[in-house]
């Protein structure tokens, strides 16, 4: 017998640029949901912010009629009809929203999510002596984005003792002359914070005080409780001079997994993104563009329903927690809870925490950590179950915390 000659594959090696990312915390999660699965246990996935309801039906209709016309199979053009009307819808949108006028040529940017146009934002802006300002913790594409870029990543912790805000004026004064680019996000996703309107002020006027980009992210516009509103940048004088802002379909309309977003605001910073994406993509399935049309000009209830569900099983939770003795606050917005860990188990670091909770109880969430090395001491739960799986997670973790 001929024996097999082992092939050597290290020429397969990954570019440093992965390398040095941080592990994806994400994957071990879904690897001990995937064992315990396998094991019998009854899951109760919060891990991820995969949002559970389905999307409006006229935005399905939207689609099922988008995919029979003739004239949405070819690439996408920037001025093509569809692509036009989208624009402009993102525009009128935009305006009924927030009084802010914008250019749909110019001033509206489509995208395949704002995962995408976050990444692809570094991938333009940033030369490797450029730094990028990046709260921590954060949604990962907002640091992950600048590291694959080769930019300089510089964090700004966003502690409970500031409401989670960034203390700008505290920075080293060399580290703000290098600086190219800020990313800030609120309503906030890991710590549910939110910002007001002088906040973003201060934010916007330091940007261009300093000549650094501002880019916000505001995928969870509307997912604000209580009477809070949640300003977008360009309420604040001056932001079209250095910011854009990301708005993602995802969450006020549940269409994750179509993936459609846009980035709005200052003309200049949306050319080099969508010169950027110009030489990866090809832009948004026509279908889902027109989908995205209905999305925005057709009856907004879904959204406020959604919100409504939302906050309903944020209070569900919290409450449940709190009358187990783990002390966690009612947020104002988005549909995560921030849960610094209990005390008994503060000992434990925030991954070893939430595979003791899934082993133990079977109920999956996100470890801080996984969100920068600001998240350590918390864990994340995504509302993305209904009401009856929600009481049983918290029942189960209330059994754990009575338990010793
Ligand atoms: C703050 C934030 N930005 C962006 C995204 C991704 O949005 P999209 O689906 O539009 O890529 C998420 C998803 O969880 C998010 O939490």
């Amino acid at each position: 017998m001929t024996k097999a000659v082992q092939f050597n594959h290290e020429f397969m090696q990954e570019a440093n640029r992965l390398k040095r990312l941080p592990p994806y915390l994400f994957a071990v999660i879904d690897q001990l949901i995937k064992q315990e699965k396998a094991a019998g246990k009854d899951v109760i996935d919060l891990s991820m912010g995969s949002p559970d309801l389905p999307p409006p039906p006229n935005v399905v209709q939207a689609l099922a009629d988008g995919v029979k016309r003739a004239d949405t199979h070819g690439y996408s053009r920037y001025d093509g009809e569809i692509e036009r009307n989208l624009r402009k819808a993102i525009a009128d949108w935009y305006h009924r929203k927030f009084a802010v006028e914008l250019d749909p040529n110019t001033e509206v940017l489509p995208l395949i999510g704002s995962k995408e146009g976050l990444a692809h934002l570094s991938l333009g802006f940033l030369n490797n002596d450029d730094i990028a300002l990046v709260p921590s913790p954060t949604y990962p594409i907002h640091f992950n984005g600048v590291i694959m870029s080769g930019g300089i990543l510089y964090q700004l912790p966003l502690l409970a003792e500031n409401n989670f805000l960034p203390q700008v004026n505290k920075l080293d004064p060399h580290v703000v002359r290098q600086s190219k680019l800020m990313i800030l996000s609120y309503p906030h996703n890991p710590t549910a914070a939110t910002c007001d309107i002088g906040f973003m002020q201060e934010m916007v006027d330091w940007c261009r005080r300093h000549h650094i980009i501002l880019a916000h992210d505001f995928a969870y516009s509307d997912f604000v409780f209580d009477g809070h509103k949640a300003p977008s940048v360009f309420n604040a004088k001056g932001a079209k001079d250095v910011a854009i802002e990301f708005h993602s379909f995802s969450k006020s309309y549940s269409m994750a997994g179509w993936r459609l977003a846009f980035a709005v605001g200052n003309a200049s910073i949306l050319k080099t993104l969508g010169k950027t994406k110009s030489y990866i993509d090809f832009g948004i399935f026509r279908a889902v563009q027109y989908a995205g049309i209905e999305a925005l000009n057709g009856p907004q209830e879904h959204v406020k329903l959604a919100a409504d569900t939302y906050h309903r099983r944020m209070k569900l939770f919290v409450e449940g927690l709190n009358a187990h003795g783990w002390q966690t606050p009612m947020p104002k917005a988005t549909f995560y809870i921030w849960a610094h860990l209990p005390l008994k188990y503060s000992a434990l670091t925030s991954m070893e925490f939430a595979q003791f909770l899934i082993e133990e109880t079977g109920v999956a969430c996100a470890p801080g950590t996984g969100f920068g090395e600001y998240g350590e001491g918390y864990v994340r739960f995504a509302m993305v179950q209904n009401e009856d799986r929600l009481k049983q997670a918290v029942e189960r973790i209330g059994k754990v915390l009575a338990a010793d």
